[in-house]
């Protein structure tokens, strides 16, 4: 868990799935960096914009539902990775559409150019936007992005 103190805003940062493999899981796909010293790069970038994170990685549905629906009143939004739920997962979908928080879906691999089966998202519909394909950059532009919604920008 990484947390900034100073920052006026909160993020909930949620890897889904199998992202704790990241670094060693799919190289070819999803590169070198494994998800310590991602978030530890999600949590430089927000630092440097003003805004506090706590990041979080479960492998279990239940675990990421209990997270997003205790996000009310202690985060301003929510980025997520929802790893293969993507594709699949209605309860993870009802959750995000049940808390009224801003969300931002990212994916490091361009879903869309992936297999069939991954260029669909049911998260997408209720998001506020969805960013894919940018490696670990995904997530330090969604933060830019949850930044502005917030800002009312
Ligand atoms: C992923 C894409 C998903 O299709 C896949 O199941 C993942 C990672 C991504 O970040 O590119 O676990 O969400």
């Amino acid at each position: 868990m990484f947390l900034s103190m100073n920052a006026e805003k909160k993020i909930l940062v949620l890897h889904g799935p199998n992202l704790n493999l990241l670094g060693s899981r799919e190289i070819n796909i999803y590169g070198h960096m494994g998800l310590e010293e991602l978030n530890g790069l999600i949590l430089k970038e927000a630092e440097k914009i003003g805004l506090a994170v706590n990041c979080f990685q479960f492998n279990s549905e239940g675990a990421l539902l209990d997270c997003i629906h205790s996000a009310p009143g202690k985060y301003s939004g929510i980025i997520i990775n929802p790893g293969a739920y993507t594709h699949y997962s209605i309860a993870l979908r009802d959750a995000l559409a049940g808390v009224h928080l801003p969300a931002v879906e990212v994916h490091l691999s361009n879903i869309y150019a992936r297999e069939a089966f991954r260029q669909r998202s049911v998260i997408a519909p209720v998001v506020y936007g969805q960013i894919s394909g940018f490696g670990p950059q995904s997530y330090l532009l969604a933060l830019r992005a949850l930044q502005g919604i917030i800002c009312g920008l």
